[in-house]
């Protein structure tokens, strides 16, 4: 009796298994197609776009792996390869929020104050504490940080350039070199010239937030990359709106103070009030 293999008959020398190299492999679950052009108009990035973004319809995104955990997000570094034949890659930041985090959405009140959950079902799972609960509040989180990259992005301060957001999940512009990220402003040793020039950029940054009515809210020395010469600011999913919320005035001093201590601490004359008093002439 002949055994039935899924090649039938044939001799196994001349099966091979076919697979167009360009295609996502399955069975890899780290490669997966681009969700780019799945996503609702407004969760893709706005324009114009930098030329790295890859926007072909077949693109495969690979995780490359992670670049930092933490208690509230995981930020992984990813490549986005187009199958067109252009050979165009590009390497972003993925920060996907945990949907296990301890910190609730709802309950970080002095930061949310203007900005509550809407739909009742969605409040209410909130105050449960239900996985669907926990999941609401990590997408709340990666919402938030999203349109803030994007407003803020677009009113030309230097935040990565927002690519997509999906669900819990954030694409960003990876900033660093060559597959090796930027170190976080508190791990460099800079040059006093390259500290003043730092704490312009810094200085602008957020001026040109203030001048949009808001503060970062959790400015540091670990919230800023320095990117070579360049200075870029992340994780802005608490931005405070300076006037309306009323802690605001607290949140940009605090922030004011953190940053002036560490270029202070390196021998830059700087100093908090001033920067603080500077800012808030911005905001009103
Ligand atoms: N766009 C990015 N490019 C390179 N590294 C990044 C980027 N975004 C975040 N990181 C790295 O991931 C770390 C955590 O990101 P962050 O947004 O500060 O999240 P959190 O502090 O909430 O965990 C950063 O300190 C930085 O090292
Ligand atoms: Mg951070």
């Amino acid at each position: 009796m002949t055994q039935h293999t899924p090649t039938g008959d044939l001799d196994p020398f001349f099966v091979f298994e076919f697979r167009p190299i360009d295609e996502p492999d399955e069975h890899d679950p780290d490669r997966r197609p681009s969700t780019y052009w799945d996503l609702e108009r407004g969760c893709r990035g706005p324009h114009p776009l930098p030329d790295w973004v890859v926007t072909d319809r077949g693109a495969v995104d690979t995780d490359l792996g992670t670049i930092k955990t933490g208690k509230e997000a995981d930020v992984l570094l990813v490549r986005r390869e187009a199958t067109d034949g252009s050979g165009h890659t590009a390497l972003m930041a993925a920060k996907r929020y945990r949907d296990d985090r301890h910190r609730s959405f709802h309950r970080s009140a002095a930061y949310t104050e203007s900005r509550r959950a809407r739909r009742s079902r969605d409040t209410r799972a909130l105050d449960r504490k239900s996985s669907y609960g926990r999941q609401v509040a990590a997408s709340m989180w990666a919402q938030a940080e999203w349109q803030a990259l994007c407003r803020y992005w677009e009113a030309g301060v230097a935040v990565p350039y927002p690519v997509q957001v999906d669900g819990t999940e954030i694409l960003m512009e990876f900033v660093g070199d060559d597959g090796l990220a930027a170190p976080r402003l508190a791990q460099t040793r800079p040059d006093p010239d390259v500290l003043g020039h730092y704490f312009e950029q810094v200085r602008d940054a957020m001026v040109r937030l203030a001048a949009q009515g808001v503060t970062h809210g959790d400015l540091s020395p670990y919230n800023v990359l320095a990117d070579g010469e360049r200075i870029v600011l992340i994780d802005l999913p608490q931005v405070v709106d300076i006037v309306a919320n009323p802690q605001g005035m607290d949140f940009l001093l605090r922030d004011c103070e953190n940053i002036c201590r560490w270029f202070g601490a390196r021998g830059l004359h700087v100093d908090a009030r001033e920067l603080f008093g500077e800012l808030v002439s911005f905001a009103v």
